[in-house]
């Protein structure tokens, strides 16, 4: 139900706490000032006092900002978005850093390529897959508990001298959680003391069961400090993705997922975002958790200049009047005036929340027209 504390409905009229109880009490309702009480309670005292309502849904504002199912049906494939995940010292940042690598062009090489959080590489096939470069589990759980689905595929880094182990078990229940394929890489099997046969074994009792087991998780064996096979993990990856037939409207507004974001000294708030349906276009409005803007300047993941992303493109966004937090979902929209309507809306609301979770109870969607 929607509900307010005594202090917010008095805050959102600029009235005294005080005279809202002593309100309240002529009607025969004793209360203290963090007490809840409901929407129409609260409306009857805001029009005593003299004030105006409007009452806002969040249907009103949220709806057709991300659902708009009917829309998608210029479909064409996208990328896959690939999370790397695996338990400590396995070598994901050593595997993530040598793809990459292997990837750039030998003049680029000594350059500086820009750290945008994700970056896109070039599978043999010549089909382009996007890499997230935030691999820890505790964002990728974050992500998921904010809705945002932005992996398609994990790869499950295990080095062969180790063998499973807690954090391998937690990313696998991650990746069953969100329903996202695994493509084994057992790492490390340059050393001496690599056993790529137990690890397999290990993985069966966690029921994941690669092919060469009589399974269907694909699987390849990996050194990311030699650099071998790593080709073969990209195809492996680009069979995945083309079993899973990814496809996306890029014929759309925007919508993706604010993979990182900070403040910059000098350009200001600048945000990693996966656009994930749509084409993001300089000059679109943009809007992510309760931070909007004009979106000023796309860069790919090399740092150069793009006029318009596409599905599975990341780019650094700059524009936002202040930086939206990591997993929050963006959304392109008709104009200045819907971005300040949906903003000062989740402003409010996160507000509400705080409030309402130190009166103890629900939300509240009253709003205050002075
Ligand atoms: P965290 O980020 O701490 O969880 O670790 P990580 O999984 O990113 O591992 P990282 O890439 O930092 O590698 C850990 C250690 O393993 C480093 O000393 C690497 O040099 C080493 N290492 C990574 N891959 C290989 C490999 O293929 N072979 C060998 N011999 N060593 C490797
Ligand atoms: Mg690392």
């Amino acid at each position: 139900p929607e509900t307010i504390t005594i202090q917010e409905l008095a805050n959102r009229m600029s009235e005294r706490g005080v005279d809202v109880i002593k309100l309240l009490m002529k009607q025969g309702q004793m209360h203290k000032i963090t007490d809840v009480i409901d929407a129409d309670t609260a409306q009857l005292v805001a029009e005593e006092l003299g004030h105006s309502v409007k009452r806002v849904a969040e249907s009103d504002v949220e709806e057709g900002l991300f659902d708009t199912p009917g829309e998608d049906d210029h479909l064409v494939s996208r990328p896959p978005v690939v999370t790397i995940m695996g338990h400590v010292d396995h070598g994901k940042t050593s595997l993530l850093d040598a793809i990459r690598q292997a990837n750039v062009v030998s003049g680029e090489a000594g350059g500086i390529t820009q750290h945008i959080g994700a970056y896109q590489v070039v599978a043999p096939n010549g089909a382009p897959i996007t890499f997230i470069d935030t691999p820890g589990h505790a964002a990728f759980t974050a992500m998921r508990a904010r809705g945002a689905k932005v992996t398609d595929v994990v790869v499950l880094v295990v080095a062969a001298d180790d063998g499973v182990m807690p954090q391998t078990i937690e990313a696998i229940n991650h990746a069953r959680a969100a329903n996202v394929p695994i493509i084994v890489a057992i790492n490390k099997i340059d050393k001496p003391d690599a056993k790529p046969e137990r690890v397999r074994s290990e993985l069966l009792q966690y029921e994941v069961q690669v092919e060469s087991m009589g399974g269907e998780t694909l699987e390849v064996e990996v050194s990311a400090l030699k650099r071998t096979n790593l080709d073969k993990l990209l195809e492996l990856i680009a069979l995945q993705a083309e079993l899973l037939d990814l496809k996306s409207n890029p014929d759309r507004p925007a919508e993706g997922t604010v993979i990182e974001a900070r403040l910059d000294r000098g350009r200001g708030p600048v945000a990693t975002v996966l656009v994930q349906r749509g084409t993001m276009r300089v000059g679109d409005i943009i809007v992510a958790g309760s931070q909007s803007g004009r979106v000023r300047a796309l860069l790919d993941d090399k740092g150069a200049n793009v006029t318009s992303a596409g599905p599975s493109f990341p780019v650094e966004v700059l524009g936002f009047a202040g930086a939206p937090d990591a997993g929050d979902r963006v959304a392109v929209v008709e104009s200045e005036a819907r971005a300040r309507e949906i903003t000062e809306y989740r402003e409010r609301l996160k507000r509400d929340k705080a409030a309402a979770r130190g009166a103890g109870a629900g939300r509240s969607l009253v709003e205050m027209m002075s």
